[in-house]
């Protein structure tokens, strides 16, 4: 008798196509993302990247292609949708609200309630136990960078409003988090601390995908990698079967990687 294993996609897209008028922003891509790994997604200015990624947090419908969910297929209508299929999305332009503190941040849009940690507090409101619950979830999910709860969002660095956008996104029963160059902005310090926060978030047991443009970083913390070219995937391989260099040359055509050379299952 033969076993085998196999290992259902948490997040999948089928030859996805997405068109603006005459740009064709996805040609037939296909995209795999496993239960607890961080795949980054790298590629050239225009490659399609960003609008990947808003296929699947519901920003965007594909024109054509198929998508799935732990193997149901899904058609996302907004970003709520993707939520409620425990898809959550940070985007460059942090979600957060400067005059509110922290706990509230955590707690903020959500109308729809679900079961465990948002359910049984959201707008029962109590804010002490708000702030209780908002404390223990940051525990939770090892984010010490954030130590009053009480504290304004606008007193707080970027690095640590990044980290209550993330913190925010891995409450509501998420299992997908979506990060769009999460350190753009921020210095050599806090990007560490926000690289240790996604990889603590992957040892918890959610999957990350990790739109980046420093390579170091991809590097650092990314178990596969996604290369994005001209609206396809141009191959996926790891941190230890090829290089930063390597990867440049996939992402700009120099270099193309055989299929049984790439690493299109999971690694972990
Ligand atoms: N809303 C839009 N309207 C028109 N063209 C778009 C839109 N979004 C993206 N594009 C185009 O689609 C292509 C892919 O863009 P994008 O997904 O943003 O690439 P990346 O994130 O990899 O830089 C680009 O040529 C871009 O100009
Ligand atoms: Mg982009």
């Amino acid at each position: 008798m033969t076993v085998t294993t196999t290992t259902t996609p948490v997040v999948q897209g089928v030859n996805l196509v997405k068109t603006f008028g005459r740009v064709v922003a996805l040609d037939g891509t296909n995209f795999e993302l496993y239960p607890g790994e961080v795949l980054a997604v790298v590629g050239d200015n225009g490659a399609g990247k960003s609008t990947l990624i808003k296929c699947f947090s519901g920003a965007h419908a594909p024109d054509a292609g198929e998508m799935f969910v732990n193997g149901e297929q899904v058609e996302f209508k907004s970003t709520n949708e993707a939520r409620r299929h425990g898809v959550e999305t940070v985007f460059q332009t942090l979600a957060v609200s400067p005059a509110l503190d922290i706990a509230s941040n955590l707690y903020l849009g959500r109308e729809v309630r679900k079961p465990g940690f948002v359910g049984k507090v959201f707008r029962t409101m109590d804010k002490k136990r708000m702030r209780t619950e908002s404390a223990a979830h940051l525990k939770n999910l090892g984010i010490s960078t954030l130590q009053n709860i009480t504290q304004t969002v606008e007193t707080l660095s970027g690095g640590q409003r990044q980290a209550v956008a993330v913190a925010r996104a891995a409450a509501f029963g998420s299992q997908v988090i979506i990060l769009d160059e999460p350190t753009a902005a921020l210095g050599v310090n806090e990007s560490a601390r926000v690289l240790k926060m996604i990889q603590d978030l992957r040892d918890r047991g959610l999957s990350v995908i990790l739109i980046s443009h420093n390579m170091p970083q991809v590097f650092e913390v990314a178990d596969r990698i996604h290369v994005a070219r001209l609206g396809k995937r141009a191959a996926v391989v790891t941190p230890q079967t090829h290089s930063m260099n390597d990867v440049v040359a996939i992402m700009t055509g120099a270099m193309t990687v055989p299929e049984e050379e790439q690493q299109l299952t999971p690694t972990r």
